[in-house]
Protein backbone atom coordinates (compact mmCIF):
# COMPACT_ATOMS: atom_id res chain seq x y z
CA UNK A 1 0.00 0.00 0.00
CA UNK A 2 3.03 2.39 0.67
CA UNK A 3 3.50 2.39 -3.04
CA UNK A 4 0.46 3.83 -3.50
CA UNK A 5 1.84 7.12 -1.94
CA UNK A 6 4.51 7.00 -4.76
CA UNK A 7 7.77 8.76 -4.33
CA UNK A 8 5.72 11.89 -3.11
CA UNK A 9 4.65 9.72 -0.09
CA UNK A 10 8.20 8.79 0.58
CA UNK A 11 9.72 12.17 0.65
CA UNK A 12 6.76 13.59 3.00
CA UNK A 13 7.55 10.23 5.07
CA UNK A 14 11.02 12.82 6.13
CA UNK A 15 13.28 10.36 4.51
CA UNK A 16 16.99 11.57 4.13
CA UNK A 17 18.27 8.90 2.21
CA UNK A 18 17.65 7.76 -1.35
CA UNK A 19 15.99 4.28 -0.61
CA UNK A 20 18.48 1.11 -2.21
CA UNK A 21 15.85 0.54 -5.20
CA UNK A 22 16.57 3.78 -6.51
CA UNK A 23 19.85 3.80 -6.21
CA UNK A 24 21.54 3.64 -9.96
CA UNK A 25 24.42 1.56 -10.36
CA UNK A 26 27.26 4.10 -11.17
CA UNK A 27 27.73 3.68 -14.54
CA UNK A 28 23.92 4.95 -15.40
CA UNK A 29 24.53 8.13 -12.88
CA UNK A 30 24.36 11.71 -13.96
CA UNK A 31 28.26 13.08 -14.78
CA UNK A 32 27.60 17.10 -15.95
CA UNK A 33 29.68 18.53 -18.58
CA UNK A 34 29.84 22.22 -20.36
CA UNK A 35 29.04 21.99 -23.86
CA UNK A 36 28.81 24.20 -26.41
CA UNK A 37 25.86 22.97 -28.21
CA UNK A 38 22.21 25.74 -28.32
CA UNK A 39 19.07 23.05 -28.18
CA UNK A 40 16.80 24.58 -31.22
CA UNK A 41 14.06 26.90 -30.77
CA UNK A 42 11.86 27.13 -33.68
CA UNK A 43 9.46 30.14 -33.78
CA UNK A 44 6.01 29.23 -35.76
CA UNK A 45 4.64 32.81 -35.92
CA UNK A 46 2.70 33.06 -38.97
CA UNK A 47 3.22 29.79 -40.26
CA UNK A 48 -0.03 29.44 -42.27
CA UNK A 49 -0.03 32.89 -43.39
CA UNK A 50 3.75 34.15 -44.75
CA UNK A 51 4.35 31.02 -47.60
CA UNK A 52 8.12 32.41 -47.31
CA UNK A 53 8.22 31.96 -43.53
CA UNK A 54 5.82 28.56 -44.22
CA UNK A 55 9.18 26.85 -46.17
CA UNK A 56 11.68 28.42 -43.94
CA UNK A 57 9.58 26.44 -40.75
CA UNK A 58 9.78 23.58 -42.78
CA UNK A 59 13.44 23.54 -43.69
CA UNK A 60 13.84 24.51 -39.53
CA UNK A 61 11.68 21.17 -38.30
CA UNK A 62 13.40 19.12 -41.19
CA UNK A 63 16.86 20.15 -40.27
CA UNK A 64 16.50 19.94 -36.17
CA UNK A 65 14.44 16.68 -36.91
CA UNK A 66 17.28 15.07 -38.87
CA UNK A 67 20.20 16.36 -36.49
CA UNK A 68 19.00 16.56 -32.77
CA UNK A 69 14.97 14.53 -33.03
CA UNK A 70 14.06 17.29 -30.77
CA UNK A 71 13.48 20.94 -30.90
CA UNK A 72 11.31 23.87 -29.16
CA UNK A 73 8.50 25.44 -30.18
CA UNK A 74 7.51 29.16 -29.52
CA UNK A 75 4.11 31.08 -30.95
CA UNK A 76 2.54 27.20 -31.23
CA UNK A 77 -0.70 28.92 -30.98
CA UNK A 78 -1.65 27.22 -27.42
CA UNK A 79 -2.34 30.28 -24.57
CA UNK A 80 0.30 29.99 -21.92
CA UNK A 81 -2.98 30.36 -19.58
CA UNK A 82 -3.80 26.92 -21.15
CA UNK A 83 -0.72 25.31 -19.81
CA UNK A 84 -0.81 27.02 -16.59
CA UNK A 85 -3.66 25.56 -15.65
CA UNK A 86 -2.80 22.10 -16.77
CA UNK A 87 0.37 21.91 -14.85
CA UNK A 88 -1.68 23.33 -11.96
CA UNK A 89 -4.37 21.12 -11.98
CA UNK A 90 -1.91 18.16 -12.24
CA UNK A 91 0.26 19.50 -9.84
CA UNK A 92 -3.11 19.36 -7.72
CA UNK A 93 -3.55 16.07 -8.05
CA UNK A 94 -0.46 14.34 -7.44
CA UNK A 95 -0.39 16.97 -4.23
CA UNK A 96 -4.03 15.79 -2.47
CA UNK A 97 -4.31 13.74 0.06
CA UNK A 98 -3.00 10.20 -0.21
CA UNK A 99 -6.24 8.70 0.39
CA UNK A 100 -8.16 9.77 -2.36
CA UNK A 101 -5.06 10.02 -4.62
CA UNK A 102 -5.05 5.82 -4.26
CA UNK A 103 -7.92 4.97 -5.94
CA UNK A 104 -6.50 6.06 -9.04
CA UNK A 105 -3.44 4.16 -8.71
CA UNK A 106 -3.19 0.75 -10.73
CA UNK A 107 -0.65 -1.15 -12.69
CA UNK A 108 -3.22 -2.01 -15.44
CA UNK A 109 -2.29 0.11 -18.55
CA UNK A 110 -5.53 -0.47 -20.14
CA UNK A 111 -7.51 1.86 -18.26
CA UNK A 112 -8.24 5.16 -19.66
CA UNK A 113 -7.06 7.15 -16.80
CA UNK A 114 -4.49 5.46 -14.24
CA UNK A 115 -1.60 7.16 -11.45
CA UNK A 116 1.39 4.68 -10.81
CA UNK A 117 4.83 5.07 -9.54
CA UNK A 118 7.88 2.99 -9.24
CA UNK A 119 6.35 0.23 -11.99
CA UNK A 120 9.68 -0.06 -13.30
CA UNK A 121 10.24 -2.17 -10.57
CA UNK A 122 8.45 -5.12 -12.07
CA UNK A 123 10.45 -5.20 -14.81
CA UNK A 124 14.15 -7.33 -14.36
CA UNK A 125 16.18 -5.12 -16.60
CA UNK A 126 15.74 -1.97 -15.44
CA UNK A 127 19.01 -0.77 -13.49
CA UNK A 128 16.31 1.10 -10.79
CA UNK A 129 13.23 2.89 -10.00
CA UNK A 130 12.94 6.31 -10.94
CA UNK A 131 12.07 9.36 -8.81
CA UNK A 132 8.86 10.28 -10.09
CA UNK A 133 5.40 9.65 -10.18
CA UNK A 134 3.15 9.71 -12.70
CA UNK A 135 -0.54 10.23 -14.10
CA UNK A 136 -1.74 8.71 -17.32
CA UNK A 137 -5.00 10.02 -19.59
CA UNK A 138 -6.10 8.17 -22.68
CA UNK A 139 -7.66 11.31 -24.47
CA UNK A 140 -8.22 10.09 -28.03
CA UNK A 141 -9.72 8.90 -29.70
CA UNK A 142 -12.27 8.33 -26.66
CA UNK A 143 -11.58 10.56 -23.78
CA UNK A 144 -12.28 9.06 -20.78
CA UNK A 145 -16.23 10.40 -19.28
CA UNK A 146 -15.90 13.73 -17.03
CA UNK A 147 -16.41 11.09 -13.96
CA UNK A 148 -13.42 9.16 -14.84
CA UNK A 149 -11.26 12.36 -14.18
CA UNK A 150 -9.58 12.96 -10.81
CA UNK A 151 -11.93 16.36 -10.19
CA UNK A 152 -8.90 18.85 -10.19
CA UNK A 153 -7.72 18.28 -13.55
CA UNK A 154 -10.25 16.71 -16.18
CA UNK A 155 -11.90 20.02 -17.53
CA UNK A 156 -8.45 21.70 -17.98
CA UNK A 157 -7.26 18.51 -20.00
CA UNK A 158 -10.21 18.29 -22.19
CA UNK A 159 -9.22 21.75 -23.47
CA UNK A 160 -5.52 21.47 -23.48
CA UNK A 161 -5.62 18.46 -25.56
CA UNK A 162 -7.98 20.07 -28.15
CA UNK A 163 -4.82 22.11 -28.54
CA UNK A 164 -2.17 19.69 -28.59
CA UNK A 165 -4.29 17.90 -30.67
CA UNK A 166 -4.66 20.57 -33.24
CA UNK A 167 -0.67 21.79 -32.66
CA UNK A 168 0.09 17.88 -33.36
CA UNK A 169 -1.53 17.75 -36.32
CA UNK A 170 0.09 21.29 -38.15
CA UNK A 171 3.95 19.52 -36.77
CA UNK A 172 2.79 16.67 -38.68
CA UNK A 173 2.31 18.77 -41.23
CA UNK A 174 5.55 20.41 -41.40
CA UNK A 175 7.48 17.20 -40.67
CA UNK A 176 5.39 15.79 -43.89
CA UNK A 177 6.68 18.38 -45.84
CA UNK A 178 9.97 18.27 -44.88
CA UNK A 179 10.43 14.43 -46.33
CA UNK A 180 8.99 15.94 -49.55
CA UNK A 181 5.50 14.11 -48.93
CA UNK A 182 2.16 15.62 -48.87
CA UNK A 183 1.38 17.61 -46.13
CA UNK A 184 -1.66 15.70 -45.12
CA UNK A 185 0.60 12.33 -45.54
CA UNK A 186 1.67 11.66 -41.97
CA UNK A 187 -1.76 12.17 -40.78
CA UNK A 188 -3.51 10.60 -42.89
CA UNK A 189 -0.96 7.47 -42.07
CA UNK A 190 -3.06 7.62 -38.57
CA UNK A 191 0.21 9.07 -36.51
CA UNK A 192 -2.74 11.60 -34.83
CA UNK A 193 -4.93 9.00 -34.10
CA UNK A 194 -4.50 8.56 -30.69
CA UNK A 195 -3.15 10.79 -28.16
CA UNK A 196 -2.35 10.31 -24.17
CA UNK A 197 -1.41 12.87 -22.39
CA UNK A 198 0.78 11.45 -19.17
CA UNK A 199 1.90 13.76 -15.69
CA UNK A 200 5.20 13.51 -14.53
CA UNK A 201 5.68 14.89 -10.98
CA UNK A 202 9.10 14.67 -9.90
CA UNK A 203 9.16 15.51 -5.52
CA UNK A 204 12.28 17.23 -4.64
CA UNK A 205 15.51 14.45 -3.61
CA UNK A 206 17.84 14.54 -0.66
CA UNK A 207 20.46 12.58 -3.25
CA UNK A 208 19.60 13.62 -6.61
CA UNK A 209 23.06 12.49 -7.77
CA UNK A 210 22.55 8.48 -7.02
CA UNK A 211 19.06 8.17 -8.47
CA UNK A 212 17.19 9.74 -11.63
CA UNK A 213 13.85 11.24 -12.38
CA UNK A 214 13.15 9.11 -15.75
CA UNK A 215 15.61 6.41 -17.04
CA UNK A 216 17.10 7.69 -21.00
CA UNK A 217 14.69 6.27 -23.02
CA UNK A 218 13.58 7.25 -26.73
CA UNK A 219 9.43 7.71 -26.78
CA UNK A 220 7.91 4.65 -28.36
CA UNK A 221 5.39 6.96 -30.01
CA UNK A 222 5.28 9.00 -33.83
CA UNK A 223 5.82 12.76 -31.82
CA UNK A 224 5.78 13.51 -28.60
CA UNK A 225 4.83 17.32 -27.02
CA UNK A 226 6.33 17.98 -23.92
CA UNK A 227 5.30 20.88 -21.53
CA UNK A 228 7.89 21.53 -18.23
CA UNK A 229 7.90 23.68 -15.71
CA UNK A 230 10.38 26.48 -14.86
CA UNK A 231 12.42 23.74 -12.75
CA UNK A 232 14.66 21.91 -16.11
CA UNK A 233 15.95 18.57 -15.54
CA UNK A 234 15.20 17.03 -19.13
CA UNK A 235 18.14 16.75 -21.23
CA UNK A 236 18.29 14.83 -24.29
CA UNK A 237 21.83 12.98 -26.29
CA UNK A 238 23.14 15.19 -28.56
CA UNK A 239 26.51 13.73 -30.58
CA UNK A 240 27.05 11.33 -27.57
CA UNK A 241 26.76 14.74 -24.72
CA UNK A 242 23.53 14.92 -22.50
CA UNK A 243 22.41 18.51 -23.12
CA UNK A 244 20.06 20.55 -21.48
CA UNK A 245 16.54 21.28 -22.71
CA UNK A 246 16.30 24.88 -21.14
CA UNK A 247 12.87 25.67 -19.46
CA UNK A 248 11.40 28.17 -21.80
CA UNK A 249 8.55 30.56 -20.47
CA UNK A 250 5.50 29.85 -23.07
CA UNK A 251 8.05 26.92 -25.14
CA UNK A 252 6.81 23.30 -25.86
CA UNK A 253 9.30 20.50 -26.74
CA UNK A 254 8.41 18.44 -29.59
CA UNK A 255 9.96 15.12 -30.12
CA UNK A 256 10.25 12.24 -32.84
CA UNK A 257 9.31 9.03 -31.53
CA UNK A 258 10.10 5.39 -32.67
CA UNK A 259 7.34 4.59 -35.01
CA UNK A 260 7.96 7.50 -36.91
CA UNK A 261 12.08 7.30 -37.34
CA UNK A 262 10.84 3.45 -38.12
CA UNK A 263 8.88 4.87 -40.91
CA UNK A 264 11.37 7.05 -42.56
CA UNK A 265 14.63 5.78 -41.44
CA UNK A 266 16.23 4.14 -44.69
CA UNK A 267 19.14 2.22 -44.83
CA UNK A 268 21.09 4.76 -46.77
CA UNK A 269 19.37 8.11 -45.81
CA UNK A 270 19.19 8.96 -42.35
CA UNK A 271 16.07 10.99 -41.74
CA UNK A 272 14.08 11.71 -39.02
CA UNK A 273 15.84 10.99 -35.68
CA UNK A 274 14.29 9.32 -31.95
CA UNK A 275 16.53 10.18 -29.58
CA UNK A 276 17.46 9.40 -26.06
CA UNK A 277 16.24 11.70 -23.57
CA UNK A 278 16.18 11.74 -19.32
CA UNK A 279 15.09 13.41 -16.47
CA UNK A 280 17.43 14.46 -14.13
CA UNK A 281 16.22 14.19 -9.79
CA UNK A 282 16.63 17.39 -8.41
CA UNK A 283 17.09 18.61 -5.06
CA UNK A 284 14.73 22.05 -5.38
CA UNK A 285 11.84 19.90 -6.59
CA UNK A 286 8.81 19.46 -6.96
CA UNK A 287 9.27 19.65 -10.93
CA UNK A 288 6.15 18.57 -13.12
CA UNK A 289 6.05 17.67 -16.71
CA UNK A 290 3.38 16.87 -18.99
CA UNK A 291 4.41 14.55 -21.75
CA UNK A 292 1.67 14.38 -25.04
CA UNK A 293 2.11 11.20 -27.17
CA UNK A 294 0.78 11.17 -30.31
CA UNK A 295 0.08 7.28 -31.99
CA UNK A 296 -2.64 4.97 -33.40
CA UNK A 297 -5.99 4.38 -31.32
CA UNK A 298 -3.41 2.22 -28.78
CA UNK A 299 -5.95 -0.76 -28.67
CA UNK A 300 -8.01 -1.39 -31.66
CA UNK A 301 -6.17 0.18 -34.79
CA UNK A 302 -4.51 -2.95 -36.81
CA UNK A 303 -2.52 -0.97 -39.00
CA UNK A 304 1.01 -1.95 -40.07
CA UNK A 305 3.83 0.50 -39.79
CA UNK A 306 7.12 0.54 -41.75
CA UNK A 307 9.24 2.50 -43.76
CA UNK A 308 6.65 4.66 -46.11
CA UNK A 309 6.96 2.93 -49.35
CA UNK A 310 7.22 6.15 -51.09
CA UNK A 311 10.63 6.73 -49.43
CA UNK A 312 12.06 3.35 -50.73
CA UNK A 313 13.99 2.68 -53.81
CA UNK A 314 16.45 0.16 -54.59
CA UNK A 315 19.38 2.34 -52.95
CA UNK A 316 17.08 2.86 -49.65
CA UNK A 317 15.64 -0.86 -48.74
CA UNK A 318 13.40 -1.13 -45.70
CA UNK A 319 15.12 -1.08 -42.86
CA UNK A 320 12.98 -1.94 -40.17
CA UNK A 321 9.99 -4.71 -39.91
CA UNK A 322 6.64 -3.65 -39.71
CA UNK A 323 4.71 -3.59 -36.17
CA UNK A 324 1.43 -2.39 -35.16
CA UNK A 325 1.57 0.77 -33.15
CA UNK A 326 -0.12 -1.39 -30.19
CA UNK A 327 2.53 -4.46 -30.32
CA UNK A 328 5.20 -1.90 -30.43
CA UNK A 329 4.11 -0.12 -27.12
CA UNK A 330 3.24 -3.60 -25.27
CA UNK A 331 7.08 -4.49 -26.23
CA UNK A 332 8.52 -1.31 -24.81
CA UNK A 333 6.64 -1.34 -22.19
CA UNK A 334 7.00 -5.32 -21.26
CA UNK A 335 11.00 -3.81 -21.62
CA UNK A 336 10.70 -1.28 -19.75
CA UNK A 337 13.10 1.92 -19.29
CA UNK A 338 16.30 -0.09 -19.25
CA UNK A 339 18.48 1.92 -21.44
CA UNK A 340 18.45 0.48 -24.68
CA UNK A 341 16.19 0.73 -27.68
CA UNK A 342 13.51 -1.26 -28.08
CA UNK A 343 13.46 -0.53 -31.66
CA UNK A 344 16.60 -2.45 -32.48
CA UNK A 345 14.48 -5.19 -32.13
CA UNK A 346 12.91 -4.24 -34.88
CA UNK A 347 15.90 -4.30 -37.64
C1 LIG B 1 9.76 11.64 -20.39
O1 LIG B 1 10.48 11.73 -21.38
O2 LIG B 1 9.08 10.61 -20.20
C2 LIG B 1 9.68 12.72 -19.35
C3 LIG B 1 10.53 13.88 -19.67
C4 LIG B 1 10.40 15.00 -18.69
O3 LIG B 1 9.82 14.84 -17.61
O4 LIG B 1 10.90 16.08 -18.98
FE1 LIG C 1 10.15 10.47 -23.18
Amino acid sequence: DDTKAGVKGLVDSGITKVPQIFILPPKYRVVTCGTKFIFPVIDLEGIDEDPIKHKEIVYKVRDASETWGFFQVVNHGIPTSILDKTLQGLRQFFEQDNEVKKQYYTRDSTKKVYYNSNIDLYRPSVPAANWRDSIFFSMAPNPPRPEEFPRQCGEILMDCSKHVMELGCSLLGLLSEGLGLDRCHLEDMGCAEGLALVGNYYPPCPQPELTIGTNRHADADFITVLLQDHIGGLQVLHQNQWIDVPPTPGALVVNIGDLLQASILLMSNDKYLSVEHRALANKVGSRMSVACFFSTCTMSSSKLYGPITELLSEDNPPKYRATTANDYLYYFRKKGLDGTSALLDYK
